[in-house]
Order: C-alpha cells, then sequence, then structure tokens
C-alpha cells in the first residue's frame, strides 16, 4: 500500500483538504453571492424568517464543519511535511518561497477560520434563535439586526479574503519556486502584508472609526456583491505584485 507512507499520506490529507475547502469556500459564496441578495429581496418576513431558520441553519451547520475539517486537514499536510521544518538543501523551509507562500495562505485562512466561529457563527446564533422565535410567535429580539450586521461584515471580509487565500494554496507548490525570498525583502513583504492584514481584519470587526456604519471607510467594500468582488481582486493584486516586486529572481 503505496498510500501508507510519508507522500501517500501528503497526499491523501491535500485530497480531503481541497475537498473540505471547496465545502467552506462554496458556501461561503452561496451565502455572499446568493443567499444574502435572495433574503434581502424576500417581500414576506414570515417566508424570510421560515427560510433562515430551515434553509440558513443547515447551510450554517455544513460550512462550519467543512471549515473544521479544513483547518484539520490543512494542519495534518503540515505535519506530515517535514521540509518545512528546513531551510537547508531538500527543504522548502518557512523562510524559502514555498514556506513563505503558504504561511501567506495559512494566515488568510486562519483569520477566516477565526472569523467564523467567533464572529459569523457567534452572531448567526442571534440570529438564527430570533427568526425561531418570532415563527413561534414570540417578539423580536432587539439586538438580532446588529448581530446581522456584525456577522456580515465578518462574512463579506472573508469572501475578500478567499481570492488571495487560494491563490497563495496553489501557489506554495505549483508557481513560487519562480520567485527567490532568501534576500532582507522579506521583512518588508510581512511587515506590509501584516499591516494590510490587520487593517482590513479590525475593520470587518468593527474596530475602526466607522465601526459598522454602512457604507462608511472601508466598509464600502460591504456593500453589495460587486464590491466585495473588486475588494478580493484588488487585494489579490496588491499581494501578487509584492511577490512581483520584491522577489523576481
Ligand atoms: C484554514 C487553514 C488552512 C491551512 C492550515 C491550510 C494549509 C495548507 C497546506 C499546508 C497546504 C500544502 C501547501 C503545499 O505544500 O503545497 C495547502 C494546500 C492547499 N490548500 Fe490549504 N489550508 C487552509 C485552508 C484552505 C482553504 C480554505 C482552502 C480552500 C479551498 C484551501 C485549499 C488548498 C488547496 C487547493 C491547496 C493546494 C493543494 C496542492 O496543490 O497540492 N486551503 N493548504
Amino acid at each position: 500500500m503505496e498510500l501508507i507512507s510519508q507522500d501517500g499520506f501528503s497526499f491523501v490529507f491535500r485530497w480531503l483538504h481541497v475537498l473540505a475547502g471547496i465545502a467552506w469556500i462554496g458556501l461561503l459564496y452561496y451565502f455572499n453571492f446568493v443567499q444574502v441578495p435572495a433574503f434581502a429581496a424576500f417581500t414576506d418576513a414570515g417566508a424570510r424568517n421560515m427560510a433562515i431558520d430551515k434553509l440558513a441553519r443547515r447551510a450554517l451547520d455544513w460550512f462550519r464543519f467543512a471549515m473544521l475539517a479544513t483547518v484539520a486537514t490543512g494542519l495534518l499536510i503540515i505535519i506530515v511535511t517535514e521540509s518545512y521544518a528546513s531551510d537547508g538543501p531538500g527543504g522548502i523551509g518557512w523562510g524559502a518561497a514555498p514556506g513563505t507562500s503558504i504561511l501567506t495562505g495559512m494566515l488568510l485562512a486562519l483569520t477566516m477560520a477565526y472569523n467564523v466561529w467567533m464572529v459569523i457563527w457567534k452572531n448567526q446564533q442571534v440570529v438564527l434563535a430570533n427568526a425561531a422565535g418570532l415563527l413561534e410567535g414570540k417578539p423580536a429580539d432587539p439586538n438580532a439586526a446588529a448581530a446581522g450586521r456584525k456577522a456580515l461584515m465578518a462574512s463579506r471580509q472573508n469572501a475578500m479574503f478567499s481570492l488571495a487565500m487560494l491563490f497563495f494554496m496553489v501557489f506554495t507548490s505549483h508557481y513560487s519556486g519562480a520567485y527567490d525570498t532568501s534576500g532582507g525583502a522579506k521583512v518588508v513583504y510581512w511587515i506590509i502584508v501584516l499591516v494590510i492584514w490587520a487593517v482590513l481584519e479590525a475593520n470587518a470587526l468593527g474596530f475602526l472609526p466607522w465601526k459598522t456604519e454602512a457604507g462608511k471607510g472601508l466598509n464600502w467594500f460591504y456593500e453589495g456583491v460587486s464590491n466585495v468582488i473588486y475588494g478580493a481582486i484588488g487585494l489579490w493584486v496588491v499581494l501578487w505584485l509584492l511577490w512581483e516586486i520584491l522577489f523576481q529572481r
């Protein structure tokens, strides 16, 4: 059984990782590009509450567990890929181009995982309980709208991160070798990447001066499907340009 070997495990975990990843990100795109605009178009509040209770609840269950499976299999790949530990001959190393690439992808992916569990799910539980309560004739929860807004901002930020995240996942083994990250430019790279990441995530969490206010400041990126897509492409272009400028051989 060739699969019972380090290479075999590395392959099987990659396969399961991509499978879990498409389930997670597929549902993320469903929420952002299909469900949110569709629910906003519902003219019947009762029908919307029914859809939240019966449809969104199920989609969120698959979404959370697909995220956990993606993180688990991604970390398993790291564990079986010994060469990440060494920058020397035969090692791909955290400091070498594949290591720099996968660390960038993981920074974005793990932030997205945090947003799913700690922000989206936490706030969606309030929205789901409100919808279920209304269907049973209970009074509306006054906190539901604010909770929905917080979940929406984190979800839209995740959609914005996803394009660059997936680029670096695939770039790691399939193209990063064309770049040289051995010089001091890596420090500049990480400072710029971390600043961009911190500003965007702080915005998603409502920590910037405009907080959760619609359309204000960087919240512009969360207003509508097109803006999210522009943001995702913009972030990817900036990160890719950093590689072109700083790590050109
Ligand atoms: C959440 C935390 C995640 C971690 C820790 C993680 C980790 C990894 C690692 C270590 C690799 C192998 C890189 C290499 O050596 O080539 C990888 C590859 C990959 N990941 Fe992730 N990943 C995460 C999230 C995601 C997500 C959300 C997706 C979405 C689909 C994804 C899709 C992929 C793909 C397509 C590959 C390339 C497989 C290949 O070309 O062999 N990952 N990931």
